[in-house]
């Protein structure tokens, strides 16, 4: 039996007259179409398609978007903007990798506060060829180069590229470098007014005796470096400026030498001595020994004859590079090219502290672990020609093979280690090429880096020439730096090899 059902409230009005409003019937709704086409979650079934006859597990996790990237660590950093040179491939993005280092200053989206750059690799990972492919490729922004010692002559193929014929620095050869030179500050010096004259004078007598803090702290006293201490500072201070003539406040300052300063201190004018606060010529003599011994080392030692005398070569600052070849001291030991590097370094910052405005110019000092090895002095020198040459638009880019080649200059915890590590954070923009598993914790360890990145740089990176962990500020990039086949030549460095082959 159907169960009877009693009218409808609309049907019960119609029946006495009263017609209620009905709704037009709506269309239904139409599907849009799929904006991509669903595919079965095991795969379309398909040969060739790769259907999985078992669907894979998945697990869920539920976080907030911040804990996300530890999970999902692969998410690239920021992209940098398109300008500058373009290096290779960032592989995090897939996309071209820029290093514009002043660029980056300049965005205030970029963590970068100093364009200087320190790269660090073991040897044979494409160091090198990353600062040539950057220099080149910079010249097309008006960069030029500076090669403040190139150990092994490898920049010169470069430099002959560019129709440059670098300076050879060693026995028997014209070239001299002064390291002790005044560098255009000393420019109309008797036309200065009194206050400019005395800033110059602050800073070139700085710049010197950083130098020859490096130079006498680089020599050795037993197991330890001949100590440098603020008698001797006021020494050598006092005696360059007797020797300049900026104590007698002449008009013209004559420029001096290393021997010159040497023989001063061994034959001391009773001037010197009285104003040195010494009571007599003896006892200056004798106060100073070390000190006088430790130049002398430098004036007959093994550089004797190379950064002794005033300069003799003429840099022209409107080449697109300058290049300095150190190979011929190779025989001399790496202590050695070690002295002649912190020279190099100190001549070359006197030279650029006085640039024509947008005079851009990036500054290399490749092989720099050679002069950090010689002591925490040295390592200070470096410190200083590093911090004093940042004048705008100068490009600082240091190369070692690791961070604790600046440790190695003294004792963990000492004094020395507190300058490597400010030195590290001297420079904002590191490159870090591949590096073996022990070293790899080292950089965990200096510049706090993520076992991540620790990972790229003890795997991917060892696995080619050229592939690096770029650190700009704290983002991180994974770049290889793609040479062009005649970018590859010039920074060919295995011709020894070949030749031994
Ligand atoms: N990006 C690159 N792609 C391919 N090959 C490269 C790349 N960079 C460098 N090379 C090659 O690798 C070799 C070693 O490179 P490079 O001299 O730059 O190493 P390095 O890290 O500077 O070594 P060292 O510490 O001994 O100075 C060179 O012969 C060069 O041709
Ligand atoms: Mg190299």
């Amino acid at each position: 039996m159907t169960p009877t059902r009693g009218r409808d409230t609309a049907r019960l009005l119609a029946d006495f007259g009263h017609q209620l409003p009905t709704l037009p019937a709506s269309a239904p709704p139409a599907r849009e179409p799929r904006l991509f086409p669903s595919t079965p979650r095991r795969g379309p079934r398909r040969r060739g398609r790769g259907w999985s006859p078992a669907g894979a597990p998945v697990s869920v996790w539920r976080m907030t978007s911040d804990q996300a990237p530890v999970f999902w660590p692969l998410i690239a950093a920021p992209g940098l903007p398109p300008t500058g040179a373009q290096m290779g491939i960032d592989h995090l993005s897939g996309g071209s990798f820029y290093a514009d280092p002043n660029g980056w200053v300049l965005d205030d989206a970029i963590p970068v506060t100093n364009p200087n750059i320190f790269a660090f690799g073991k040897p044979g990972r494409g160091k090198s060829g990353t600062v040539k492919a950057f220099c080149l490729r910079m010249m097309d922004f008006g960069y030029r180069t500076l090669i403040l010692g190139d150990p092994k002559d490898e920049y010169e193929k470069l430099c002959h590229a560019l129709g440059v014929q670098p300076f050879a620095i060693g026995h028997g050869l014209g070239a001299r470098i002064n390291p002790l030179a005044f560098g255009p500050l000393a420019q109309g010096w008797g036309d200065l007014p009194a206050a400019e004259a005395q800033r110059r004078a602050a800073i070139v007598f700085g710049r010197w005796l950083t130098l020859v803090r490096g130079l006498v702290g680089s020599q050795r006293l037993g197991d330890h470096r001949v100590p440098f201490g603020p008698t001797d500072e006021v020494v050598v201070k006092t005696a360059l400026a007797h020797l300049t003539g900026y104590t007698a406040g002449n008009t013209q300052l004559t420029e001096t030498t290393i021997p010159q300063l040497w023989r001063l201190l061994d034959q001391p004018s009773p001037e010197l001595v009285a104003a040195c606060r010494y009571a007599t010529e003896r006892q200056f003599l004798d106060e100073t020994r070390l000190l006088r011994d430790a130049l002398g080392q430098l004036v007959s030692g093994a550089l004797a004859g190379l950064f002794d005398d005033h300069t003799t070569i003429q840099v022209d600052w409107t080449a697109p590079i300058q290049s300095l070849s150190l190979s011929r001291l190779e025989a001399l030991g790496d202590e050695a090219i070690g002295i002649a590097l912190t020279c190099l370094n100190s001549w070359g910052r006197g030279m650029r502290e006085l640039a024509a405005p947008g005079d851009l110019r990036i500054v290399v000092r490749d092989e720099s672990w050679k002069q950090l090895r010689l002591g925490p002095d040295a390592v200070k020198s470096f410190d200083a020609d590093l911090r004093l040459s940042r004048r705008d638009g100068d490009i600082q880019f240091a190369v070692a093979h690791k961070p604790s080649d600046l440790l190695s200059a003294g004792d963990a915890g000492s004094q020395a280690t507190a300058i490597a590590k400010d030195l590290l954070h001297l420079a904002d923009i590191k490159i870090l090429h591949g590096q073996d598993q022990a070293v790899g914790e080292e950089l965990e360890r200096l510049l706090g880096l993520g076992p991540i990145a620790q990972d790229l740089v003890t795997g991917w990176a060892m696995h080619g020439k050229g592939r690096a962990l770029w650190c700009v500020g704290d983002r991180q990039y994974k770049v290889a730096t793609i040479l062009h086949p005649a970018e590859m030549a010039l920074a060919y460095t295995n011709d020894a090899l070949d030749a031994a082959r």
